[in-house]
């Protein structure tokens, strides 16, 4: 399981240290929440912070892109340094058109689900997708709590993978910590993103160690 630890709940007063430290703790990318205060209830930042996070870090950047018309920033945040760009289907009626345009950048596509939405409207995008991101809080904010219906939507994303031998990953954001990791890992989640789990632990190795299992 890869590991994504999401900057939102980081020190951003001293984002260089956070960025190292999970580094050294084992991440294996770096999850970047982008918000526009518009499709989520909250701003986050841009394409300019996204390029400073790349001057420093040396892993992968994951970004979650919780904004209207996305299409407007697939290029701007390819720019910046991104390797994932995961969009919302509930943020615009033009995914096939934005995922073509990602994938068509060379860097890795993912379609993200709000917990109300269900897996069959991707029906048509599974087989476009390098990840399906299930959201498991209503996304807006870190330090929520994990909505457990949503291991039901991994579970079937994960039989709908198998029997239509498609390879896309899961990857599982909001309210993660060491108690339920087990059981995404179980039901088939092969990216487990953390923010306050992680950022609010004394010891970044260790709490990205606990969340492998
Ligand atoms: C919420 C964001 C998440 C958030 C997760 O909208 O997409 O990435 O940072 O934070 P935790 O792990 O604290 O729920
Ligand atoms: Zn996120």
């Amino acid at each position: 399981m890869l590991i994504s630890p999401s900057l939102l709940s980081a020190d951003f007063s001293d984002i260089k240290s956070e960025i190292k430290k999970i580094e050294l703790g084992g991440a294996d990318l770096i999850h970047i929440d982008i918000m526009d205060g518009h499709f989520v209830p909250n701003l986050t930042v841009g394409p300019d912070f996204v390029r400073a996070v790349k001057k420093t870090a040396s892993l992968p950047l994951d970004l979650h892109l919780m904004v209207t018309d996305p299409e407007k920033w697939i290029v701007p945040f390819y720019d910046a340094g991104a390797s994932y760009i995961t969009i919302h289907q509930e943020a615009t009626p033009h995914l096939d058109r934005i995922i073509e345009k990602i994938n068509s950048l060379g860097i890795k596509s993912g379609l993200s689900l709000c917990p109300a939405t269900a897996e069959k409207s991707l029906e048509y995008l599974l087989e476009k997708v390098d990840i399906v991101l299930v959201m498991s809080v209503n996304p807006g904010f870190g330090g929520q709590k994990f909505i457990s219906n949503q291991i039901k939507k991994i579970r079937r994303l994960d039989e709908i993978r198998k029997k239509s031998r498609l390879s896309y990953m899961i990857e599982v954001d909001g309210g993660v910590n060491c108690s339920n990791a087990g059981e995404l890992n179980s039901a088939g989640v092969d990216i487990l993103v953390a923010g306050s789990f992680i950022f609010s632990s004394d010891d970044y190795k260790e709490a990205i160690e606990s969340l492998r299992g």
